[in-house]
């Protein structure tokens, strides 16, 4: 098989990174892909440091054993605790994935930013060397919204319990002061509607890393001469080194390309 016939993997820890590659199956509808949940051991975010890493490293060297051509990372967390290592570690090409505060703070007007991620991501390192390069004024406040991932696992994209928990989450946030919100979680994507809707403020701009992520996986392909011209948009799905084979479960994942 052509080096450009493989599959590009994506990896998260559980459905958050199928919005990612719903975007990208736009973008790119020629590839095939693989996408590999670590459904065994979601949520990553509200976990330690070196027990997700230790998670990454298995599903990533499970990745590499199947011989993938390019892994997206469609995890914030994961990306920030574990891009470094994987690139060091692997030769073939690793996007990774995190929040958007660079055109969040870039574009705001003299208002402040909410990054919105799990508490894993908040407390690593690279999020911090990011702000401390970009936010020069301090217009970057943080949250964690990790009770999101465990409701989107559950698919429970738009009922009652999810909205009482993000306006609980926004008691005490005045979002006259904000010009934006960053969903720095990809399972946070799903309810940029309800965020949305809860503040009410149409000049809040809510900001994803899906399409910066997008583009940026397009021009690695290209860079590389890795872009495929015969594939079929086909999805494997893998739930935690698992090649998913029911019917059900891949009607399951593939709803979530229309979400
Ligand atoms: N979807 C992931 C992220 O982008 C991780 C969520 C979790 O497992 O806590 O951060």
């Amino acid at each position: 098989m052509e080096e450009c016939e493989k599959n590009i993997a994506f990896f998260d820890s559980g459905i958050g990174g199928m919005n990612v590659l719903r975007d990208a199956l736009k973008a790119l509808p020629r590839e095939n892909y693989i996408y590999f949940a670590d459904t065994d051991n979601v949520p990553y975010g509200i976990k330690s440091h070196d027990e997700v890493k230790g998670f990454i490293g298995k599903a990533v060297e499970y990745l590499y054993g199947i011989n993938i051509k390019l892994l997206v990372v469609a995890c914030n967390t994961a990306t920030s605790l574990a891009i470094k290592h994987l690139r060091e570690k692997y030769s073939f090409p690793i996007i990774g994935m995190e929040p958007a505060v660079k055109p969040a703070i870039e574009n705001s007007s003299h208002k402040r930013v909410l990054v919105a991620a799990t508490t894993l991501t908040l407390k690593e390192e690279k999020l911090e060397n990011l702000l401390n390069e970009i936010d020069i004024n301090g217009i970057a406040d943080k949250i964690a919204l990790d009770g999101l991932v465990r409701f989107a696992e559950d698919r429970n994209f738009t009922g009652n319990e999810p909205a009482v928990y993000l306006k609980e989450k926004f008691r005490n946030i005045d979002f006259k002061n904000y010009d934006a919100v960053v969903l720095g979680c990809t399972h946070f994507n799903y309810y940029e509607k309800m965020i949305k809707d809860i503040i009410g403020i149409d000049d809040v701009k809510i900001i994803d890393g899906n399409e910066g992520t997008v583009k940026r996986l397009k021009s690695i392909l290209v860079e590389n001469d890795l872009l495929n011209k015969n594939g079929s948009g086909k999805i494997t799905y893998v739930n935690s080194c698992r090649v998913i084979s029911s019917e059900k479960e891949i009607s399951n994942y593939n709803s979530l390309l229309t979400v």
